[in-house]
């Protein structure tokens, strides 16, 4: 088993700040402490450079067939351009399709990964088809390590789950120690709204945002936080985008219910605006929920500071411009849904969150990876740095700059939604299990090390 001294540097967990030195043997961290006279194979120095629980993003779309195509990067390419970006634990999605087992969906995105992931990940199972069969099958799920479901207020006749469906699955949770995920916005509001524009002759990406109205995003948030509270379980809202979705969260949340959300970075740092930018580029941020009035970022931002919200994922989802999000062209309901960004996370939230003063290091440590590892079983074998914990680190200078820009980034895309954008910030050096897999920037592993991550159900 090989050791690996991490020296000098300024260990950051959800709670603690220190100078201190981290000692790996082999996948663990074995001590922590100050000058550690320990012996090792090898020594990383990081002086004046944060360590930190290597970043966990629990919503990610890799290889996923959807609108029509397929998201751009797969599980090689996907997970090491998280590695780039500090993360080192991923949580993807695999879905059920309408007839099949949700075994078969397993089997399906462990195809997917195996021999090419470079990071740990697990999956959330999406189910778009429920029988008391499939219920069954998610007890054995949650046995097996997929102890969470994504399941559809959305995308009638593709995803959407009517409300009995929710709330047996919500129910089901209850007794398997499951968590519901929850894409929360009013499917069939947004189907009237997308028809009409269309009849209208109003083809445009900008389109997409004005037919799936905030209200409709607040009103199913509303909606799935009830129909948890009556099954007494638990619920996690995803990519949570808008000021009156978030509303509903911090009222539940006041009312001490169990209601959970995560929003991304996008919503943070991207808006409505982005939708009027010239010719076709609005497509670029075409995903569901749409970003929001700029007015929206502050709102969240204090969400995410006084604990309403509790993660910060990606919903990583990219889909090139040329031949992808061109399906869309002429009918901004045909353009695939989704954007890039499980690269830029940490650097972007770094960068416009500790550095503005809007959040402490510690709580940019907590939303980035140990709420969504508390949240989704994995803590505290990730999700901190701690003896026994999985020597999953990101050694980050929090004085480089770095130019977000497609062209250096290595998420399989042709586009990036913060081209130019310089932020100060940036992941130097990242342990996955004790391997160095990123050094000086560079990727210096092999793809399909990383493994599949059986999580715990609550
Ligand atoms: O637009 C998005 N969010 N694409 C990915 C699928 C989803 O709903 O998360
Ligand atoms: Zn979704
Ligand atoms: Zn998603």
């Amino acid at each position: 088993m090989a050791t690996l001294l991490i020296r000098n540097g300024i260990v950051i967990t959800a709670t603690d700040l220190y100078e201190g030195d981290v000692f790996i043997d082999g996948e663990k961290i074995a001590a922590i402490g100050s000058s550690l006279q320990m012996s090792a194979d090898r020594i990383i120095d990081a002086k004046r450079k944060y360590v930190l629980p290597g970043g966990i993003d629990v919503h990610t779309h890799l290889d996923m067939p959807f609108g029509g195509t397929t998201s751009g990067d797969d599980f090689e390419s996907g997970t090491i351009a998280a590695a780039h970006g500090g993360t080192t634990s991923i949580v993807d999605f695999a879905i059920q399709y309408k007839g099949q087992t949700l075994h078969h969906a397993w089997e399906t995105w462990m195809k997917k990964a195996e021999g090419k992931a470079a990071i740990d990940y697990g999956f959330h199972m999406i189910i778009t088809d429920l029988s008391d069969q499939v219920e069954e099958e998610m007890d054995a799920l949650v046995r097996q390590g997929i102890t969470s479901f994504k399941l559809f207020m959305a995308y009638p006749g593709v995803f959407m789950l009517d409300d009995a469906s929710i709330f047996r699955a919500l129910l089901r949770t209850g007794s398997n120690g499951g968590t519901i995920c929850m894409h929360a916005e009013n499917g069939g509001v947004i189907d009237v709204l997308v028809k009409q524009a269309l009849a209208e002759g109003k083809t445009a990406p900008k389109y997409h945002a004005l037919t799936r109205p905030a209200r409709a995003e607040g009103e199913a948030t509303h909606r799935a936080i009830a129909l948890a509270e009556m099954a007494d379980v638990p619920i996690y809202i995803v990519h949570l985008s808008a000021a009156e979705a978030l509303e509903m969260v911090t009222e539940a949340r006041d009312r001490g219910l169990p209601a959970f959300a995560e929003t991304c970075p996008q919503y943070l740092f991207l808006s409505y605006d982005n939708y009027e930018e010239p010719g076709f580029n609005g497509a670029k941020y075409v995903m569901s929920p749409p970003l929001r009035p700029k007015e929206t970022q502050e709102r969240l931002w204090r969400g995410l500071a006084f604990n309403d919200l509790q993660a910060i994922s990606t919903d990583h989802c990219p889909f090139c411009m040329k031949e992808q999000k061109t399906l869309g062209k002429n009918d901004f309901s045909k353009i695939p849904n989704g954007a890039p960004g499980i690269e830029t996370r940490m650097s972007l939230v770094y960068d416009g969150g500790v550095r503005t003063g809007r959040i402490s290091l510690n709580r940019f440590v907590e939303l980035t990876s140990t709420s969504p590892a508390k949240i989704f079983g994995l803590f505290p074998r990730k999700g901190t740095i701690a003896p026994g914990s999985d020597a999953d680190i990101v050694i980050f200078d929090p004085e480089k700059k770095m130019r977000l820009s497609q062209k250096t980034l290595h998420m399989n895309v042709d586009y990036n939604p913060y081209e130019g954008r310089e932020v100060v910030g940036v992941t130097d050096t990242v342990i996955s299990r004790g391997r160095v897999i990123i050094q000086g920037g560079k990727f210096v592993a092999r793809a399909g090390s990383g493994s599949f991550i059986k999580r715990a159900s609550r």
